[in-house]
C-alpha cells in the first residue's frame, strides 16, 4: 500500500493547479477576517506541547518562516522565551497577511504566488513552520523541495498535516464554511519518505487526535494549565490505543477510529 501510494494532486499540469487554486481562492476568501478568532487555542495547544515545546528553539538572530501564516496565530501561545527571532510570515491570501501584520507589526510578510516559488533565498531560514497548509496544495513534494531550499543548512522543517482522505478524493464534498473540495490529508509516511528523498533527516512522525479532541474541545474549553494537560493525555491515549488503525481510506465507522494528522519534523 505505501509504495504503491499515489498523493491526490501531486502529477497536476499547470491547467489543473490553475484550476485548484480558483478553487481555492474562494476557500480563503471566507477565511479572511477574524475566522482564526474563533478558537485560536485548539491547534495551537497541540502545536505548542507536540510540536514547539520539544522541537523549536530558535535564538533571536534567527530567521523563522511561517509558510502559510494565515493570521500568524502559530506565534499566540509561544511563551515569550520562544519569541525572540525574525518572523517571516507568507502566505497565499493578502488579506490574511494584512490581518497577520496587525497582529504582529514586527513581522515581514510576503504573498506566495500561483506558480509554486517560494519568494525567498536559498538556505534563507533556519526554522519552517508549516501548519496545516500542504493539504491545500497541489503539486505537495513540489512544496517539499521548496521549503527544503529556502532552509539553511541544519535548518528544521515543522509540519502539521491530516492524515487521511476526504473531500474530493473520497468523492465527497461537503460545503462547509471554510472546506474546499481539494483539500485532502497527507499519511506520514508520504511525508517521510519524500523528506528522505529530499536528502532531509526525519526525526518525528507524531501522530494526534485532532478530530475528535477538537470537537470536544469546541464546546468544551479547558479554563486551566491542568485541563489542557488532561486534553493532552487524552489525546496520548487516544493514540496509543489506535495507532494500528491508521486507514488512509476510511469509509466505516470503526476505520475512523484513528489519529487524524501528524507532526513532522526533519533537518536539512
Ligand atoms: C488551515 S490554514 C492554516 C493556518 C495556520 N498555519 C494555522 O496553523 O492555523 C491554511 C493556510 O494556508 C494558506 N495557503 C493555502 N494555499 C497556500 C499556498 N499555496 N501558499 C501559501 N499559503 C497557502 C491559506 O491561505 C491559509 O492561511
Amino acid at each position: 500500500m505505501e509504495e504503491d501510494f499515489r498523493l491526490y494532486g501531486d502529477d497536476f499540469d499547470s491547467e489543473a493547479i490553475r484550476q485548484w487554486f480558483l478553487e481555492e481562492a474562494q476557500y480563503h476568501n471566507q477565511f479572511a477576517g477574524g475566522r482564526f478568532e474563533d478558537h485560536p487555542k485548539l491547534y495551537q495547544v497541540f502545536d505548542w506541547h507536540l510540536a514547539f515545546a520539544p522541537y523549536f528553539r530558535p535564538t533571536p538572530n534567527m530567521r523563522v518562516l511561517d509558510f502559510g501564516c494565515a493570521e500568524g496565530q502559530a506565534l499566540v501561545h509561544l511563551p515569550a522565551d520562544r519569541l525572540g527571532f525574525q518572523y517571516v510570515g507568507i502566505d497565499s491570501s493578502q488579506s490574511l497577511l494584512d490581518a497577520a501584520a496587525m497582529r504582529n507589526p514586527g513581522g515581514e510578510y510576503r504573498l506566495m504566488p500561483d506558480d509554486g516559488r517560494i519568494p525567498a533565498q536559498d538556505g534563507e531560514f533556519d526554522y519552517a513552520l508549516v501548519l496545516g497548509v500542504l493539504h491545500h496544495v497541489p503539486n505537495v513534494s513540489h512544496y517539499l523541495a521548496e521549503l527544503c531550499r529556502v532552509l539553511s543548512p541544519g535548518g528544521r522543517l515543522i509540519l502539521r498535516e491530516p492524515c487521511h482522505a476526504m473531500g474530493r478524493v473520497v468523492g465527497s464534498h461537503r460545503a462547509l464554511p471554510g472546506l474546499s473540495p481539494n483539500e485532502r490529508g497527507i499519511p506520514g509516511f508520504y511525508l517521510k519518505r519524500q523528506l528522505e528523498q529530499l536528502g532531509m533527516r526525519v526525526l518525528a512522525v507524531r501522530p494526534a487526535y485532532h478530530g475528535v479532541v477538537l470537537q470536544l474541545l469546541r464546546r468544551w474549553q479547558p479554563s486551566s494549565e491542568g485541563g489542557w494537560q488532561k486534553i493532552l493525555v487524552l489525546d496520548a491515549l487516544l493514540n496509543k490505543a489506535s495507532g494500528w488503525n491508521v486507514h488512509y481510506y476510511r469509509p466505516y465507522l470503526w476505520t475512523k477510529l484513528a489519529p487524524t494528522a501528524n507532526y513532522v519534523v526533519a533537518d536539512k
